[in-house]
């Protein structure tokens, strides 16, 4: 009969509704809200987890569990990027760049090329408490940094002195001087500009970067209250040009927090990063609906598209306690350190890099994120066969 062929349909596709109402949203956003307080960081800095973990279990807020899981690093030196007494620059000094921000108010504190002053992601902090400025640089950070109270003091260790003497005995390789006389790849400087020159910037990067020379910690946390902060903190590249600064205290490119939807921290070549605010363009990527893991592919696949030889890793974390990474040209994998108040320990992850073919049109990502309605479309005809299956109509 015509009407029991029409019931069975409408009966079949109001339950599928129904069905697709009250667990849709579990699988479309699962609240990982057990997990809050959790902090995300970039590399294996396992020390400044723990840190910025003793915090956040402790109830204390994600802004101070982020000064001290950098903090942490600024003491130990973390691989001699984060610090002082690492990357010192072409006239040997190091310079020390951090940006902290509080997602729930977007209150930002940040310092570039800090000189004489070992802590800082705590300056940094200052400039967001103490100022209603957002950055500031070189000797006045320093100036502000001494009258809230930090002490002045000697960033350059025998290590630093000692990279940068074999810098110089190497001809001063490698440096980033692009375009000038006499030629930047065999010669010191000082370097006068050259008037005809072509772009070469993206054949040059990939072969003097690499892991040793642009790690950055980057973190991001969610405190027991549900609040969020990211922060970073670095010394920069190694044997940059003086004066230069890269992605890490530039808000949106080294991190980013938004209290709706979540953070990010972006590490690697800073140069790179900056031109792309990735961690502005993840955190975006999740107010868009995407997943953590989702939200950091597309980040970086607005880099690879341009630069694909550059190296990146950004980690992500949304605010219900979800989080995903992804990378661009790291040899190894990027590894980052979770800990969370599901876990008893804090854990280890290594996200495999991304390739230029992930971002070929129609790629994995288009399918990644079409993942979701294709999985509805084939649960509704499986559904509607079944109950079709069982509904006698035939009398
Ligand atoms: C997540 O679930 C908890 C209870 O399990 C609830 O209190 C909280 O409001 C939820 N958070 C979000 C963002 O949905
Ligand atoms: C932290 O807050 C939670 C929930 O408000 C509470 O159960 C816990 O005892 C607090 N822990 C400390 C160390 O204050
Ligand atoms: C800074 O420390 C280095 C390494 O210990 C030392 O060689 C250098 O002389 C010091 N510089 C000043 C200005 O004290």
């Amino acid at each position: 009969m015509e009407t029991s062929r029409k019931n069975v349909w409408l009966f079949s596709l109001s339950l599928m509704i129904i069905i697709r109402l009250c667990i849709g949203e579990y699988f479309d956003n699962i609240n990982n809200t057990g997990r809050i307080p959790i902090i995300i960081n970039t590399w294996a800095f396992d020390q400044a987890n723990k840190a910025g973990w003793s915090l956040l279990e402790k109830n204390k807020s994600s802004l101070d569990a982020i000064v001290a899981a950098c903090s942490e690093c600024e003491y130990l030196q973390c691989d001699h990027t984060v610090g002082w007494g690492g990357s010192p620059d072409e006239n040997g000094e190091t310079t020390l760049d951090a940006m902290i921000m509080d997602g729930a108010t977007h209150r930002i504190g940040s310092v570039a090329a800090l000189r004489q002053v070992k802590n800082v992601i705590a300056v940094a902090k200052a400039v967001m408490e103490h100022s209603s400025h957002t950055m500031l640089v070189g000797d006045q950070a320093t100036d502000f940094a001494i009258a809230m109270g930090f002490s002045k003091e000697n960033l350059s260790s025998q290590w630093s002195i000692n990279q940068f003497e074999q810098w110089k005995a190497s001809g001063c390789q490698p440096n980033y001087w692009e375009n000038v006389h006499p030629n930047p790849r065999n010669h010191c400087g000082p370097y006068e500009p050259l008037d005809e020159y072509e772009f070469n910037d993206d054949k040059f990067r990939y072969k003097i970067i690499d892991r040793n020379n642009h790690d950055t910690i980057g973190a991001v946390a969610i405190d027991h209250n549900g609040r969020i902060a990211s922060g970073t903190s670095t010394n920069g590249m190694k044997h940059k040009i003086p004066g230069r600064v890269g992605d890490s205290p530039i808000p949106g490119a080294g991190s980013y927090a938004d209290q709706d939807v979540g953070g990010a921290a972006a590490t690697g070549d800073g140069d790179i990063i900056l031109r792309f605010l990735s961690s502005y363009q993840a955190v975006e990527n999740l107010r868009n609906g995407m997943d953590p893991t989702q939200a950091a592919n597309a980040a970086l696949g607005r880099i690879i598209r341009k630069y694909p030889k550059a190296q990146v890793g950004i980690v992500v974390l949304d605010i219900h306690g979800n989080y995903g990474a992804a990378c661009l040209n790291i040899d190894d994998g990027f590894p980052f350190i979770v800990r969370s108040r599901s876990q008893s320990q804090p854990s280890k992850h290594l996200v495999e890099c991304l390739s230029t073919s992930d971002f070929r049109p129609n790629s994995i990502l288009t399918i990644r994120s079409d993942f979701k309605f294709t999985f509805w479309i084939i649960f509704y005809t499986i559904f509607y066969l079944i109950v079709h299956e069982n509904f006698d109509y035939q009398n």
